[in-house]
């Protein structure tokens, strides 16, 4: 009991010490633009307005990509389009194909030379592997980063942007490690897992990090997103983002907790705490409760 309140009495202490086991300029999230990291069932106008506002305002155009979502067809009416515009978005094209040949076009590609957001929405995360990875449209997602832009998305859009998709079988998205398993990577050496809370999903994790322990895995709860710039994660929305870094931290001061091994340990980040996922450690806590708090 005294022993474990030293050392984590030392850890707290040496904080840069810590730092030292860390690259400090591994750039995990993305070097220019943000994204807005959704857990699913995504209703907060906030959360909607911060996706608008990082796109540039009501008049920045904005893409959202249905294509998670199975549907035999699709047209401008797909419901995220129809939220954003009645959230104030002045300018949004839904982009819609199966086929990666039609993805590798430049007609295609059009709407988005020009789009400064980018919305996917939930569904299988695969089907948009399927329909974009590798082609022209893909580059078009990521160049929406490079000029400054935003990339969001919910659920399916969530695990899709970690550079190891979540939940990438085509059979079941009970499987953790499918048979597609490389997203877009607009988060590095990350792993995204989506209604978190609402679905017990805490434990899930875990089948990753068992094969992949150098992943950070980060699960986010409904109605909640990370809001990420550069290696900035912010939550934000309703409830909870789980964190598997292997760490424990917990904004009781002095905190001494009996804890499982790192191999199974995850802690919560509610609205307001700042992350930095290169570190892999909470860089702004949103409150702590003192000793005899
Ligand atoms: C990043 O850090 C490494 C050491 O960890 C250093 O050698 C390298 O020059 C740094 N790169 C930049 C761009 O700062
Ligand atoms: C989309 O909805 C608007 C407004 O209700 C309607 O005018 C338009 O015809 C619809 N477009 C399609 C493709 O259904
Ligand atoms: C990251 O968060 C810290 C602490 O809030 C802040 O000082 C820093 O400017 C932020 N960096 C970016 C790129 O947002
Ligand atoms: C801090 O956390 C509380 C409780 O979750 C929340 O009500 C508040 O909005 C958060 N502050 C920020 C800046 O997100």
């Amino acid at each position: 009991m005294q022993l474990t309140f030293l050392l984590t009495v030392a850890a707290l202490a040496a904080p840069t010490l810590a730092h030292q086991h860390h690259n400090h300029n591994t750039t995990v999230g993305p070097e220019h633009g943000s994204l807005v990291i959704v857990g699913g069932n995504l209703q907060r106008s906030d959360i909607w307005q911060r996706i608008i506002s990082l796109a540039g305002g009501p008049d920045a155009p904005i893409v959202v990509i249905p294509t998670a979502g199975g549907e035999a067809t699709y047209d401008q009416n797909f419901s995220s389009a129809v939220t954003l515009r009645q959230q104030g978005a002045n300018k949004v094209t839904v982009l819609h194909t199966y086929d990666p040949a039609v993805a590798d076009t430049e007609e295609f590609v059009a709407p988005l030379r020009e789009a400064k957001g980018i919305f996917f929405g939930g569904g299988r995360q695969w089907r948009i592997v399927d329909a974009y990875a590798g082609t022209k449209t893909e580059k078009a997602f990521q160049a929406v980063l490079g000029r400054g832009g935003v990339i969001s998305g919910s659920s399916a859009g969530a695990s899709i942007q970690g550079s190891f998709l979540a939940r990438g079988d085509t059979k079941s998205n009970q499987v953790m490690v499918g048979d597609h398993t490389v997203g877009f990577g607009y988060l590095k050496n990350a792993a995204i897992d989506q209604h978190v809370l609402v679905r017990n999903r805490h434990f899930d994790m875990f089948d990753i990090l068992k094969a992949y322990p150098k992943l950070l895995g980060v699960a986010i709860d409904e109605d909640t997103a990370l809001e990420v710039h550069k290696n900035n994660a912010t939550v934000i929305g309703s409830t909870y983002a789980i964190v598997y870094d292997g760490k424990f931290w917990s904004r009781e001061e002095g905190y001494v907790k009996t804890i499982p091994p790192p191999e199974a340990r995850f802690y919560f980040l509610r609205p307001g705490d700042v992350y930095d996922l290169a570190l892999r450690e909470v860089i702004q806590p949103n409150g702590t409760v003192p000793l005899n708090g």
